[in-house]
């Protein structure tokens, strides 16, 4: 039955990226306006190291939150192989770091700091295993002979069993997968793992077509990149299954539209990042809404991700509405502007005030 309306618990951003300063403060309200909390991802530059970087920057952000918002961001810091022991016990006595996130270095925006294999931070993943710090993972290969289509399926190949069969009691979250056979390691893994996976709203609409045939489209390149129509059908299988290792992380990753290229979207060398927080929920919507799964969305957006973070449910309530609207063709963004992901494809949705 075609509904016109839904009202779901308040959910949760389990993968985010708001930046800093005045970008920062032009993005964050569009997330707190929906979502109770978020994951906020460190690869900030500097990145975001130590308690006191994440204290600091979890001032800023509740400073952009509007006054009346409901907003929590739960911090993340970014794993080195020199982050220390120490570290690893003080972000989880801090109580409000709640991942250590690992980037594989040269994978993604800012992940030059990152590790190149995970067998790297073996010590660190033992401390996080013995406190019980949950391991955020970007699952793909730093070799940069890897085609990058492939570089997902390899490291699945490579780390899963590795990583979950040396700490099997380590929670460990992979971000954003966008691979049937990502899909395939999580749902035929163990029960007895701690294991979770957010999917992206970008990588449950489009397939690598959308990126790259009629005209490149600069705003839907992201990381992992998008990949095959088999792929995101897997995806959509997976995010409206039931499983509660599936959930909602938008990775929305907002990056200016002009500027230097290597520093903005719209140049010779355009950055990796779609920026979805503008209407989040709402492309999710569309998703669920169209394999029929509309009843499947709460659970994906606002249950399964407490549960596997061991977070209190949210209290209040969020309603939208069947009504088709197009977003502006840019956002403000700091300094800059932000081009919103599927911008020329008109939303279906729209929160209710
Ligand atoms: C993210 C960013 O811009 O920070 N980019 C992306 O394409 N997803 C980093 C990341 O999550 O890989
Ligand atoms: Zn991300």
């Amino acid at each position: 039955m075609k509904v016109d309306s839904i009202t779901i618990r308040r959910p949760d951003d389990w993968h985010l990226h708001v930046r800093q300063g005045d970008r920062m403060r032009s993005v964050v309200p569009f997330t707190a306006r929906q979502f109770a909390r978020a994951i906020i991802m460190p690869n900030t530059k500097p990145f975001i190291l130590t308690v006191d970087d994440a204290a600091r920057y979890r001032d800023e952000i509740l400073a952009a939150v509007p006054s009346g918002v409901d907003f929590t961001p739960l911090m993340t810091l970014y794993l080195q192989t020199t982050t220390s022991p120490k570290t690893i016990r003080a972000a989880k006595k801090s109580g409000f770091i709640h991942g250590i996130k690992m980037y594989p270095q040269g994978a993604t925006t800012n992940s030059e700091g990152g590790v190149v294999r995970i067998q790297d931070v073996a010590e660190q993943l033992g401390v996080m295993e013995e406190v019980d710090m949950p391991l955020l993972v970007h699952g793909e290969v730093a070799d940069p002979a890897c085609d990058i289509f492939e570089r997902e399926p390899a490291f699945y190949r490579e780390a899963f069993e590795w990583v979950t069969g040396k700490f099997p009691k380590l929670r460990i979250v992979f971000e954003h997968i966008t691979t049937e056979e990502a899909v395939h390691w999580i749902s035929e893994a163990s029960r007895t793992l701690r294991i979770g996976a957010t999917i992206t709203p970008q990588h449950l609409l489009v397939n690598r077509n959308y990126l790259l045939s009629g005209g490149i489209k600069p705003h839907a390149y992201c990381l992992p990149i998008l990949k095959t129509e088999f792929d995101r059908k897997a995806l959509v299988y997976a995010a409206t299954s039931g499983d509660p290792r599936f959930f909602l992380g938008t990775d929305s990753a907002p990056h200016p539209q002009h500027g230097e290229a290597g520093t903005a979207k719209e140049t010779a060398c355009g950055c990796a990042g779609a920026y979805n927080a503008h209407a989040a929920v709402e492309r999710y919507l569309e998703v669920f809404d169209s394999v029929g799964k509309m009843d499947y969305l709460q659970d994906f957006a606002s249950h399964f991700g407490p549960k596997f973070y061991e977070l209190p449910l949210n209290n209040g309530k969020v309603t939208f509405i069947r009504e088709a609207w197009q977003a502006p063709p840019s956002y403000t963004f700091g300094d800059s502007t932000v081009v919103p992901f599927m911008q020329e494809v008109p939303l279906q949705w729209r929160m209710a005030a």
